[in-house]
């Protein structure tokens, strides 16, 4: 899912008396450009998506303006309190890329009692799943905007987190581009830190080298153990919904493999 790169700015969101969380800008009116907190180069080059902001629908738009305040927060880097931000201390999953967020908001109205972290750079899918959100009645969701990896790494405390729920990230098939992928040695360390022990991850792709490579890199990651008793694959498990991107995947006839690894 990749889209040319609009010009970005610096982001000044850290600066001293920046607008915080909750209530922050918007998504669409600042940048969003970090540092790369994989070691790259501080302008953060490599990273698993390029700046998206897209074209609103009326309805996106809309649901932004109003209801962005309260249930968005930019990832600028300032420590999290999930209490605080979902007003409960309820258990809390983060979902990396939800796109238009309709398998997230379906996840939600399902799971009454854990509170999903949803997190995306993709304006028209952060409008829409405020949209749905609001049409559903959820208070269960919330969502970041900015870089799951910054987010991870420097706003939620080691192990905070119930459940990381990664579906169809972008494959970057080229083998020159597979340093984009989000699902890599360091993620996985990273990913494994936050959780709580006992807590999973959870990936699925319809891109069977990514697979296979998801399979490799979190089976070396040594605090995370794969559920599947034969160290493989699971079924994919009855309440995690199809989405979008996988029902494209099916169409073309792939294969879906999900991948269910717990902290230890
Ligand atoms: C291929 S889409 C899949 C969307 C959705 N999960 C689905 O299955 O339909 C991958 C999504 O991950 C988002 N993404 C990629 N890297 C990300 C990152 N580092 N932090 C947050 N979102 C990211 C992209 O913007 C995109 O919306």
């Amino acid at each position: 899912m990749s889209s040319p790169s609009p010009a970005v700015s610096p982001d000044t969101s850290d600066a001293p008396g920046a607008a915080r969380k909750p209530g922050s800008p918007p998504p669409g009116t600042e940048s969003t450009l970090v540092p790369d907190p994989f070691g790259g180069p501080p302008t953060g080059t490599v990273r698993s998506f390029h700046p998206r902001r897209g074209r609103l629908s009326p309805q996106q738009q809309d649901a932004i303006a109003r209801l962005w305040p309260t249930h968005g927060l930019r990832v600028d880097g300032t420590p999290l309190d999930p209490a605080a931000l979902f007003g409960n201390g309820k258990p809390v999953v983060l979902e990396i890329g939800f796109g238009m967020g309709e398998a997230t908001a379906a996840m939600a109205a399902a799971e009454p009692d854990v509170n999903i972290l949803a997190t995306d750079i993709h304006t028209p899918g952060i409008g829409n799943l405020l949209h749905l959100v609001e049409s559903r009645g959820l208070d269960n969701v919330r969502l970041a905007e900015g870089d799951a990896v910054v987010l991870l790494t420097d706003m939620l405390a080691a192990g905070s987190l119930a459940g990381i729920r990664v579906y169809f990230p972008d494959p970057w098939p080229k083998s020159r581009h597979h340093k984009r992928r989000l699902i890599r040695p360091g993620f996985a360390a990273l990913a494994a830190s936050r959780l709580a022990p006992g807590g999973t991850l959870h990936c699925a792709t319809d891109w069977a080298p990514y697979a296979a490579w998801m399979l490799e890199v979190l089976s070396a990651e040594p605090a995370l153990a794969n559920t599947a008793p034969d160290g493989g694959y699971t079924p994919r498990p009855g309440w995690r919904p199809q989405t979008r991107f996988e029902r494209q995947g099916l169409a073309k006839g792939h294969e879906v493999a999900d991948l269910v690894f717990r902290r230890i």
